[in-house]
């Protein structure tokens, strides 16, 4: 990768390399590589924009932030999605948590805060921006409360059921309406918000900035085209893996005709 610099790499341990990789690199390339890194380094006052050319390592220094703690969260953008937990649905929800849903919500605040900057500046020149400021809300509070519905209630269900499934032992009672009602939502949920990243692409005509956008503005959009692609995979990973898999329990544990399968969306 272009921000690999250290020349002793061959002497380093395939760990120190990875950690390398990003601690000699500068902020410009770091998140040139991957726009998920926006968030994280705004997160800790690292500025890529007007400090672009500086190392991580020194722009940490610079700003008393904890090298450590900047490194593991970048690291942990690169999961490689074939390591996936995609047989073990406890596993792969952890993941699920654990890389999307953190992803979103360190995500929302970075993009309004952009949003909101650009709409100022350029909104006059520009309207559809304050448009997409109001859709940007909207998608931010549905997402927002998608994300905890499923954490506080359709998630435990999953890893109770997969658990009954591998021990043999008792589901917690009306497990089956439990997580009916939430797949259920889940499905309508993923739609709104495919369809508001739809109406936000459209509005930003496929996320490319004009010829007069500031270095925010493009930023943005490409913030924008990235959480777009990202959950994506996240919907894809609920509903095309995990959610089969709770259809397919469901079935084995007696609780589901196949025949009814519609009943919790068509899944089989
Ligand atoms: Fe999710
Ligand atoms: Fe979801």
């Amino acid at each position: 990768m272009s921000y690999i610099t250290n020349e002793n790499m061959g002497l380093q341990s395939a760990e120190s390399q990875m950690v390398s990789r990003f601690e000699n690199g500068t902020l410009g390339n770091i998140v040139s590589h991957n726009y998920r890194a926006a968030a994280v380094l705004e997160r800790h006052g690292l500025d890529f924009c007007g400090g672009g050319r500086t190392a991580l390592a020194e722009a940490c220094q610079q700003r008393n932030v904890d090298l450590a703690t900047v490194l593991a969260e970048l690291e942990s953008l690169e999961t490689a999605e074939a390591d996936l937990p995609l047989e073990d649905p406890a596993k792969l929800i952890s993941y699920i948590v654990a890389h999307h849903h953190a992803y979103v919500r360190s995500s929302i605040p970075v993009i309004q805060a952009h949003l909101a900057k650009v709409a100022a500046n350029h909104g006059e020149r520009h309207p559809e921006l304050r448009q997409l400021v109001g859709h940007f809300d909207g998608l931010s509070d549905e997402l927002t409360l998608h994300m905890a519905e499923e954490e506080q209630v359709l998630f435990p269900c999953i890893i109770a059921l997969a658990e009954a499934m591998r021990s043999g032992g008792p589901l917690p009672p009306g497990i089956f309406g439990t997580v009916q009602d939430p797949i259920r939502m889940m499905e309508i949920e993923h739609k709104y918000v495919g369809d508001t990243f739809a109406t936000i692409r459209a509005l930003s005509s496929g996320y490319t900035p004009p010829a007069d956008a500031c270095t925010t503005y493009r930023l943005v959009y490409d913030e924008l085209r990235a959480l777009e692609s990202d959950h994506d995979r996240h919907v894809h990973l609920e509903d095309n893996v995990l959610l089969p898999r709770v259809v397919i329990g469901l079935i084995d544990l007696g609780l589901l005709k196949r025949r009814h399968c519609q009943d919790v969306g068509g899944l089989l």
